[in-house]
Parts: structure tokens; sequence; C-alpha cells
């Protein structure tokens, strides 16, 4: 019984934590990456880990792959998800995803060595 409530609590603090963390309201679009999205795609997108582990995410600074595609599919995806990854949209709005693909990604593929 003690260990359930435990739980829950830990849970709602867990939930109320990653609202607040991740309200637009904080304007900073390499916050929100990093909160959001690093874990899985990496600091610099190319989905590796500090001591260059493979994370889950797809190499989101791979150029070549990244010109082909088109603005509003990648929104889309980061909104709705796609295979292994999750949707966005319940943290964050259309207009959210679009700063991060053009103010964050492309921009880290620009700079992928
Ligand atoms: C739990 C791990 C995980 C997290 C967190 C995550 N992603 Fe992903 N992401 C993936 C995986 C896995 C794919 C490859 C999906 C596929 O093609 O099947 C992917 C693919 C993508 C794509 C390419 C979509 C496409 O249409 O091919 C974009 C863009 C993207 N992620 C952006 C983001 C952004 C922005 C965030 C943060 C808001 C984020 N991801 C958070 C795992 C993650």
């Amino acid at each position: 019984m003690r260990i359930r409530v435990a739980w829950r609590g830990w849970f709602i603090g867990m939930a109320a934590g990653m609202l607040s963390a991740a309200a637009p309201s904080v304007h900073d679009l390499n916050a929100q990456y990093r909160f959001s999205c690093a874990q899985c795609h990496g600091l610099d997108g190319n989905a590796k880990g500090p001591s260059g582990v493979r994370l889950p995410g797809r190499d989101l600074a791979d150029r070549k792959w990244l010109a082909k595609q088109k603005d509003a599919d990648l929104i889309a995806s980061i909104l709705n998800g796609k295979g292994a990854m999750p949707a966005f949209n319940y943290k964050l709005t259309p207009e959210d995803a679009k700063r991060l693909l053009t103010g964050v990604i492309r921009p880290m593929a620009r700079r992928a060595p």
C-alpha cells in the first residue's frame, strides 16, 4: 500500500516536471531540443552520445537525407511520432515543431562535418 502511494507521487511529480519544463514560454529552442530530443538524437543531432555511443534516434545531421525531406513531412513526424519515435503533439504546437526543425535541426545538419 505504502509503495503504491509512493509510486503514484513519483509519477505525478515526473509528469508535472515534464510539463512545466516543456512549456514553450521559455523561448529557447536549443533548450527545448536538449530537453525533449537530445536523448535520442544527440546534442549534435547525429544520434551519438557523449562517448560516441549510438542513440536510438535517427541521425538528423545527415545532410544528404535531410536535404531531401520536406518541412511539412518532418513536422508531421515530430507531432505525430514515427516508428519508435513518440508523438510530441501533446507538448509542442505545430509552430514549435517548425521552429525546432528550421531553427535547430537544419542548422545542426549544416554544421555537421
Ligand atoms: C525516444 C527516442 C526519440 C525521441 C525522444 C525523439 N526522437 Fe525523433 N526519432 C526517433 C526515431 C527512432 C526516429 C526514426 C523514425 C523512423 O523513421 O522510423 C526519429 C525520427 C525523427 C525525425 C525524422 C522523421 C521522418 O519523417 O523521417 C525527426 C525530424 C525527428 N525525429 C525529430 C525529433 C525531435 C524534434 C524531437 C524532440 C521534440 C525528437 N525527434 C525526439 C526517436 C526519438
